[in-house]
């Protein structure tokens, strides 16, 4: 695997791959690599003859009460789980290779998506990921790009950007990994102390609940709504949201609309954990 950290360098290793003929991956990461990140390496790998994998810590998407400074850097293990997943280009940009000035760039905002649900507590952190993952996108020219089921709000928005700036990668989903316990895979979870870790499970089994009771039509949505951040209040957490939404455009959903999904975040002392489940009525 070669690790490049200019965007000149990548450039070139890519106009190789494409006078080759060969089909470029892409999965963009902020690095701390888990077995989540490494089933999107498998899939681009799945997808296309060549790997694309960043680890960049964008500053742009951390507020200034979020832990950017104290974000897990771990760039030689995380070098050395890409090489056995088969990723053939580490792209690790630094800061000032990837803004000219951080607090004064072009900025992509995608609307509505990017201020609701976890836009209403992180206000800014989606224009962050949206400029980031455009400037990557134009960087790599990539055919595919990888992106995890859990950060479902950042996945929509990545697609709707993507479509509405003409931008030509198509964009692949990847379930969420998650531990033995149902807890969801996220670099974050280190964080948590072991009775917080003990706890968290429990966010995916209130999910798994509420999507049961939707199921057998025990409830409305705003009830389950309810019910659901109740219980998980009950268990310890601290509830920022749980939502039932359409699948498609994460907008509330009407009657007939049958592609849904439930999403929640929560904080555990300071660690803030998401996770959703989509789920189809018949
Ligand atoms: O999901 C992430 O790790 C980040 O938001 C991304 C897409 C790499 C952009 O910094």
């Amino acid at each position: 695997m070669l690790t490049v950290s200019s965007i000149a360098g990548l450039r070139r290793i890519i106009a190789e791959y494409r006078k080759m003929g060969q089909s470029v991956g892409f999965v963009p990461t902020m690095g701390n690599l888990h077995a989540g990140h490494l089933m999107l390496v498998d899939k681009a790998d799945s997808l296309s003859d060549r790997v694309i994998a960043s680890i960049f810590v964008n500053p742009t998407q951390f507020g200034p009460n979020e832990d950017y400074e104290g974000y897990p850097r771990t760039e030689e293990e995380d070098a050395k789980k890409l090489e056995t997943h088969a990723a053939d280009v580490l792209f690790l940009p630094s800061v000032e290779t990837m803004y000219s000035d951080v607090n004064s760039t072009t900025t992509v905002s995608v609307p509505y998506l990017s201020s609701t649900l976890c836009g209403e507590s992180r206000p800014g952190h989606f224009d962050g990921v949206a400029t980031i993952v455009t400037k990557l996108l134009n960087i790599v020219q990539p055919d595919i790009a990888v992106f995890g089921g859990k950060d479902y709000q950042q996945l929509v928005l990545i697609r709707q950007m993507v479509s509405e700036l003409a931008i030509p990668t198509q964009i692949v989903a990847c379930d969420t990994c998650r531990e033995e316990d149902g807890l969801a895979m996220s670099s974050r979870n280190i964080y948590l102390s072991r009775e917080h870790r003990r706890i968290a499970p429990g966010l995916y089994q209130e999910l798994c609940r509420a999507v049961d009771m939707i199921r057998r039509r025990k409830a409305g949505f705003d009830e389950i709504n309810l019910q659901t951040r109740a219980n998980l209040e009950q268990q310890g957490f601290q509830v920022q949201y749980i939502e039932v939404r359409r699948q498609g455009d994460l907008r509330p959903p009407a009657a007939e609309d049958k592609l849904l999904i439930i999403l929640g975040a929560v904080c555990l002392a300071s660690t803030r954990l998401i996770d959703n489940i989509i789920f189809e009525l018949d």
